[in-house]
């Protein structure tokens, strides 16, 4: 038995304790040999390894000491740690050295090798301070105090010194026992010994202590001790990381004060930690990112979403790696039927209105967890998926590819009585009824030769039957099986159903899991992973367990210590860039500003919901499958709702005007262009339509993509009405847009096609190369009298239409049919189809959207003909028809 024994033990009398057996490989040349350098603990110079389970201190021996271990007291009286990888025999405690003639050698080259590594090891790995905004607030009660110490017990043995700095506004006195509640339910892994447990937790809180965070001066004495502290134990910087649990009001105060005073010296990192919400909208994302990046450097940055700290999901790479020969062949949309991504809770939002109110479902889950986890399912998996470069490249490129959403494509629910809490938490009148989501579908494609009309569902909601959160791939089955189902078993026959799904947590299996049907492939998981039982009779996604091969982690793991633990190692792929933050947004804001003014459907909570939320999709839609119910309290006041109006007909600037909210608009004038389509095709073999670029077309397109399969693609040419002066390719380019949303979905002769010569010669619209020209040869050579049978338009805020602006010296009158101009905004140089042509069409079309057109169209319609100042007063077809589609928001405000 060693000297040691168990526990602390005065060591006066201990020189030298090395690990039986006496063969143990501690010598020179050998390649494991590991050396834990000193490190400050309670002001005496110790080392320590959580790992092997033991601590050595100057004058003291705490702990177990491992047979892989040795602690060596140096001459000058330090206590050094000395290990190899070799394994310590279960149990097994460090014997007394048996002196032993030859050993000296051994002992002597050990001691030099640890002398010399330590000054390595330390001079390589140094020490570490942990700052804590927001010390005792719920999130760090629930989870971070938590992380942090199963980081020092991960990390602390691996030769970092730690220090953590718990800091809040609270005065000192009562934030240190405000922090010492918050630290008093620390946990140790399942599998430590009791007494092990309370030296670490002891050491841990010996480490942390709190300091008050409120004036510039405060910070300043935070650098000043964190200096002092390292100067006085000799120790290298390693880096700081700084926690902001804090919300995000107090954000640019704490970035300018770190800024300024808290950086640490050179050759040691800074890291800080943001927690969501990262913005509202596209626009506050991108001002907070802005402002945050003035203080720090993208790379210093770790956003956190702390699903991406789930087991599970971050499983999904590693998983579609290590098993990408089955994969490969079947991920794609060849094989998956849909997608689901879903989180559903049992909890509502009482007690969180006055964050909930701002948020709803949709940016509180939707926008970043969901959406985080639907680009690890859809990237293209990078050769090296540890590769945190090619990660967020890979996941950027999904954002590139998500289709634009439309008011459609989601469906909302509020649970009965969130209105009533909000008017309760937020002191609002009996009057008050809110519209904020509390559940979401939303309906996802990727326009992309993957997952082309594969649909992604994503799904989340308050007050819903249970708790589960899981990303179900379900694969689609394309097998006849000629023996009766009762011959049918579950690894063979290709009959049953055949999914993938990774279980975040909860729900009846009760833990993360990996799911993998028995019929599609037997996966491989790396080593953390064991296979798992579930309760017998359990089923799981219309299969009993027993159907799939199941997977859970060996040790369950809270998201935000795995994420502190990736902070720790730099991992930025498990961290959200600004550029990822900024084309999350970018995807989502539209559908939100669209869904502002919809009234949600009301759920009563719970199992009491029944089948009054379930929801289906066709045509790029979603809806409930059951008619509206009586809604149980009256909707919000006088705004008008969809269902208050019919698609609405009048006349504006004398010509038809159609009127509808957005999503019913596009839908007429999809219809009513297929109609002209047909119409022309049956009279004259073929249609000729001349489409604009920008926003507003978008979902046009898309429909006309999505749900038109009777238009005759195979006899229209497709004409530009403008373009901008940029390579085909270019993102800028409208040929650009009206291939990803259009082109690449349906079916035309591509000799039918008619891109605007924007590019010749290697360069861009330059006039002596006569793009313009060349065009209008093209379609005075293809077009019946250079008149299209239609021309769809766009109306600018400042009454420009195609490419031609106000004062344009070109393309407003004369003999011009296509002329190159000038726009007021990048990119500046233009192709246009001019007036004089715009007006020979049989029919023009013109399609005004959104609230920022509402000026331009009150004033258009009391203008004349008078097209230098506003051009689009100047179109006006000779001998064929102009019809305006304007929707509420441009036409009513
Ligand atoms: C948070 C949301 O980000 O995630 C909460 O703000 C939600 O509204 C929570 O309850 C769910 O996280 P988890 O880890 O419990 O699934």
């Amino acid at each position: 038995m060693s000297k040691a024994g168990k526990g602390n033990r005065a060591a006066a009398d201990i020189d030298l304790y090395l690990p039986a057996p006496l063969s143990h490989p501690l010598s020179a040349g050998h390649r494991g040999l590991e050396l834990l350098p000193p490190v400050v603990y309670q002001k005496t110079l110790c080392g320590w390894s959580f790992s092997t389970g033991w601590v050595c201190c100057a004058g003291s021996l705490w702990g177990q000491l491992h047979a892989s271990s040795a602690c060596v007291r140096t001459k000058a009286g330090t206590w050094i740690l000395v290990q190899t990888p070799w394994p310590p025999p279960s149990g097994m405690l460090a014997e007394p050295f048996n002196w032993h003639p030859g050993m000296w050698n051994m002992l002597i080259v050990a001691m030099c090798l640890a002398l010399l590594g330590c000054l390595q090891a330390q001079e390589l790995q140094g020490h570490v301070s942990i700052i804590l905004l927001g010390a005792t607030g719920d999130l760090a009660k629930k989870y971070l105090w938590q992380g942090l110490f199963q980081l020092y017990l991960d990390e602390a043995g691996r030769g970092h010194s730690f220090s953590f700095h718990g800091a809040a506004l609270t005065a000192p006195k009562q934030g240190q026992e405000l922090m010492a509640k918050a630290l008093e339910s620390l946990s140790c892994p399942k599998d430590m010994a009791p007494s092990h447990c309370a030296e670490h937790k002891d050491q841990f809180l010996q480490l942390s202590q709190y300091r008050q965070l409120k004036t510039a001066e405060d910070y300043q004495a935070l650098n000043k001790d964190i200096k002092a502290q390292l100067q006085h134990a000799g120790l290298r910087e390693a880096g700081r990381i700084f926690y902001f649990s804090v919300p995000p009001f107090a954000y640019e105060d704490i970035a300018r004060n770190i800024n300024s005073s808290c950086r640490p010296g050179p050759g040691a990192w800074l890291r800080v930690v943001l927690e969501k919400p990262f913005g509202h909208d596209h626009f506050s994302a991108q001002q907070l990112a802005t402002e945050l990046g003035t203080f720090f450097q993208e790379e210093e940055m770790y956003r956190v979403d702390h699903y991406l700290g789930k087991q599970a999901v971050a499983q999904i790479l590693p998983f579609r790696d290590q098993n990408r020969k089955a994969l490969d062949g079947l991920w794609n949309r060849h094989h998956v039927e849909r997608v689901e991504i879903i989180m559903k809770e049992t909890v509502d939002a009482e007690g969180r209105t006055s964050f909930y109110e701002e948020y709803g479902v949709i940016r509180d889950v939707l926008q970043n967890h969901l959406t985080e986890v639907l680009t690890l399912v859809a990237m293209e998996l990078p050769h090296n998926v540890s590769s945190a470069e090619a990660v967020l490249r890979h996941k950027l490129q999904v954002f590139q590819a998500l289709r634009g959403l439309q008011r459609g494509s989601a469906i909302v629910g509020q649970y009965q009585s969130y209105s009533e809490q909000v008017r309760r938490e937020l002191q609002k009148p009996d009057s008050f009824h809110s519209l904020t989501p509390t559940f979401a579908a939303v309906l996802v494609h990727i326009d992309n030769l993957r997952w082309e009309g594969v649909p992604f569902i994503l799904m989340s909601g308050k007050a819903l039957d249970e708790r589960v959160g899981y990303a179900r791939i379900l694969f689609k089955n394309q097998a006849c099986c000629v023996q009766s189902e009762k011959h049918w078993a579950a690894a063979q026959s290709q009959c049953l159903p055949r999914q993938l799904v990774f279980h975040i947590g909860h729900g009846d299996l009760g833990s993360p899991a990996v799911l993998v049907s028995r019929n599609l492939f037997r996966p491989s998981l790396p080593s953390s992973w064991k296979e798992m039982e579930g309760p017998p009779g359990l089923r799981l996604f219309g299969s009993p367990l027993s159907d799939y091969y199941a997977y859970s982690p060996v040790q369950e793991r809270d998201a935000h210590s795995v994420l502190l633990s990736h902070i720790f190692h730099g991992r930025k792929d498990f961290f959200i860039t600004t550029e990822n933050l900024l084309a999350s947004w970018d995807f989502w804001t539209p559908l939100l500003e669209s869904l502002a003014h919809k009234a949600p459907r009301l759920y009563p909570g719970g199992a009491e919901n029944g089948r009054l939320l379930d929801f289906e999709f066709s045509s790029g839609r979603l809806f409930f499958s059951q008619q509206q119910p009586e809604q149980l309290v009256p909707g919000p006041g006088p705004a008008p709702m969809p269902s208050d109006f019919q698609v609405l007909r009048a006349k504006y600037r004398e010509s038809p005007l159609v009127s509808a909210w957005s999503e019913e608009l596009i839908s007429k004038l999809a219809n009513d262009i297929e109609a002209t389509a047909v119409r022309a095709v049956r009279r004259f073999g073929q249609f000729h339509l001349a489409l604009s670029g920008g926003s507003s077309p978008v979902a046009l397109f898309q429909q006309l993509a999505t749900a038109h399969y009777g238009f005759p693609w195979a006899h229209t040419h497709l004409w530009l009405v403008d373009e901008r002066c940029v390579p085909l390719s270019d993102p800028e380019s409208n040929f650009q847009g009206l291939q990803a949303h259009l082109l690449q979905h349906v079916r035309i002769p591509y000799y039918n096609i008619h891109p605007m010569p924007v590019h010749l010669q290697q360069r861009l619209c330059a006039e002596e190369d006569q793009g313009a020209q060349i065009y209008a040869r093209e379609i005075s050579a293809l077009v019946a009298n250079s008149s299209f049978d239609l021309v769809l338009l766009g109306m600018g805020a400042d009454g420009h239409t195609a490419s031609l602006f106000p004062q344009s010296p070109t393309g407003l009158d004369g003999e011009q049919l296509v002329v190159l101009t000038t726009s007021p905004s990048q990119p500046h140089r233009r192709m246009s189809l001019s007036l004089p042509l715009i007006n020979r069409a049989k029919k023009v079309a013109v399609l005004v959207m959104g609230r920022m057109k509402r000026e331009i169209t009150t004033l258009v319609s009391r203008v004349g003909h008078e097209p230098k100042k506003w051009p689009i007063s100047g179109v006006l077809p000779h001998s064929g028809q102009l019809v305006w589609y304007m929707d509420y928001d441009a036409f009513l405000g």
